[in-house]
């Protein structure tokens, strides 16, 4: 029979702690391998390390742990639980290893091996079945329904340059217009000219610009995605939200096109009973420039507390595209030409249409990752 020899601990320093319970637990390993999974032979070992009266362990406790002065006990408490965690852990497996050695089953016996192995042979966590999230739900409603218009989908990035998000689309460096889009800027960009500077995309309307730029006309696309402003959270603003825009321009494209669009567009999203109406509004990059408003969804018109007993929601953005927008696109691309062609663009917010759709009060729920606010869409 093996017989280790506790060596001396010659210090306390961490050093001297470390090697003296390194050659302890080698000397284990080493004399478990040579029981060579034989049940009496591991039973033997066990007596011989754990066991209460004359074990290896008890003796250590005994010789080292209460003879140290005070100040390193709690370092040699620390080595010695795990000594002594290990020596458990590898008994356990040595004996259940033992057993399967036994019974003759050997097959599980890698798998059991180490403490923290996977056990093969216990039940499965079922994942649960994801579901959209209701932005995303919307989001897809909304485009799917400009895609059997014969749209096609386009995205673009959200950190932009000052250029797309602002000059292209007719903001010059200055112009009022830019205080309605409180925008959050990447910092150190001050070398840069203004036009490169890097920001969060306040609208998804510069991915018009980057699918001119791209495309000749005719074009009909709409763009989903996530946009940013610098605007303090509360019930119904987010720092982040979400837009779905829209282009189409070909030849003769008419106000009646962009009315006819997005009247069937609001009917298809919210019931046909649903009417739009049109407020003359100002963008700089649409001339002439219109709010849409759709008549309430929660009072059929009549006026209620949601629609400051108006009758009337405030929708979505659009107008008929400015010809100075086709000018900065026509660099690169010629067909862009203000006689020849026209079109409309339209922007909405998607973030509102699904609080309103689905009864949400509280646009930080959209964001909040609170399975139990989640779970109701499931
Ligand atoms: N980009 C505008 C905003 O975020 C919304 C908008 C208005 C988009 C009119 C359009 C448009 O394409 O024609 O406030």
């Amino acid at each position: 029979m093996p017989n280790t020899e506790i060596p001396k601990l010659e210090d306390y320093s961490p050093r001297s702690l470390d090697h003296f319970f390194l050659s302890i637990k080698a000397s284990y390993d080493k004399e478990e391998a040579q029981c060579g999974g034989i049940p009496e032979k591991i039973e033997e070992l066990r007596i011989r390390w754990v066991g209460r009266k004359q074990g290896h362990l008890k003796s250590i406790v005994e010789t080292c742990l209460k003879t140290a002065p005070a100040e390193v006990k709690s370092a040699l408490g620390v080595r010695f639980n795990q000594l002594k965690v290990h020596i458990d852990q590898a008994l356990a497996m040595a004996s259940s290893d033992a057993t399967i050695l036994s019974t003759g089953y050997t097959t599980v016996r890698a798998a059991s091996r180490t403490a923290d192995s996977i056990d093969i042979t216990l039940p499965g966590i079922r994942p649960g079945l994801g579901v959209e999230h209701p932005l995303v739900r919307t989001m897809n409603e909304i485009v799917g329904i400009f895609q059997r218009m014969g749209y096609s989908v386009g995205v673009g990035p959200e950190v932009e340059t000052d250029y797309y998000n602002f000059e292209a689309l007719n903001f010059p460096p200055d112009h009022p217009a830019r205080d309605t889009q409180d925008t959050l800027v990447v910092a150190k960009q001050e070398h840069k000219s203004l036009r490169d500077r890097l920001l969060l995309r306040t609208h998804t309307s510069p991915v018009q610009i980057r699918t001119m730029e791209r495309q000749p006309p005719p074009i009909r696309i709409v763009i989903p995605g996530k946009v940013h402003r610098n605007d303090a959270a509360d019930a119904t603003h987010s720092p982040i939200f979400h837009q779905v825009e829209g282009l189409c321009v070909d030849e003769n494209i008419t106000f009646s096109d962009l009315k006819g669009t997005l009247d069937h567009a609001m009917k298809e999203l919210f019931g046909s009973s649903v009417k739009t109406r049109f407020f003359p509004s100002f963008f700089p990059f649409t001339e002439p420039s219109a709010d849409v408003q759709i008549s309430c969804i929660f009072c059929g018109g009549k006026g209620c507390r949601k629609c400051k007993h108006s009758g009337w929601i405030e929708l979505l953005g659009c107008g008929m595209v400015d010809p100075v927008v086709f000018d900065s696109v026509r660099g690169k691309q010629p067909g862009y030409d203000p006689k020849k062609i026209s079109g409309f663009a339209f922007g909405m917010g998607v973030d509102r249409i699904a609080m309103m759709k689905y009864g949400i009060s509280d646009i930080g729920l959209l964001y909040s990752g609170d399975m139990r606010f989640l779970e109701q869409f499931a």
